[in-house]
């Protein structure tokens, strides 16, 4: 039990690393949440500070979920539970390592919106989901050109995956984890729901744009 509980804790410690926050901080001497839309993530990171550290900081924060979702393997491997709870425990540590980027215990509890993060997550648990999701997201920005847009209709269609057998799995857990995953996604997309809705939210420019 303590060793659980040990885990879980890690889980959100590790979602707790602020790696926007610490790129802009320690290589470019910005605060990242006083500039562009204001969000400590990948996606501002990429609009603030260029393509470099936006990659970096994805790929930080998609391995935060992906490796906080695996400490319910190291559960299992030392016998703490048993392979039937195992999907609960990835879960409970997925949600945790999310609930950590957004809510950051280093970060004065100001994180980001949690995209990379359930990427991340899935990743560990549902790939050929999370797949299909990744198209989705990339045709909706090449049509769109709206980031949160994108993350939020990939969040949706995880959720609504879960319905067809084919990708669901014996456990209904993940189709309710898929929506509230999904809310929760729309949840700290809201300033960006508003801006979408004023027409005043920022759009990805492409290479092949005309000028
Ligand atoms: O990953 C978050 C993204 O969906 C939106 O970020 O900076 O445009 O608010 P941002």
């Amino acid at each position: 039990f303590p060793l659980i509980l040990g885990l879980l804790l890690a889980a959100y410690l590790i979602g707790s690393i602020p790696t926007a926050l610490w790129v802009g901080r320690w290589f470019y001497g910005l605060d990242i949440r006083e500039h562009g839309s204001g969000n400590s993530g990948a996606t501002n990171t990429f609009r603030v500070l260029g393509k470099k550290p936006g990659s970096v900081v994805m790929a930080i924060d998609v391995l935060k979920g992906w490796a906080a979702t695996s400490l319910a393997g190291v559960m299992l491997n030392q016998g703490a539970i048993q392979p039937e709870q195992l999907l609960y425990f990835q879960l409970a540590c997925g949600v945790l390592a999310v609930l950590g980027h957004i809510y950051p215990i280093y970060a004065g509890f100001r994180g980001g919106k949690g995209v990379a993060t359930v990427l991340g997550m899935m990743l560990a648990i549902a790939p050929a989901t999370v797949g299909v999701c990744i198209l989705v997201f990339i045709a909706m920005l090449l049509a769109t050109r709206y980031v949160s847009l994108s993350s939020m209709t990939a969040g949706v269609v995880f959720a609504l995956l879960q319905l067809l057998p084919q990708f669901r799995p014996d456990n209904s857990l993940l189709l309710w984890f898929g929506f509230v995953l999904a809310a929760l996604l729309v949840y700290t997309h809201r300033a960006n729901i508003g801006r979408l809705r004023t027409g005043t939210e920022s759009r990805v420019p492409m290479p092949w744009d005309k000028k």
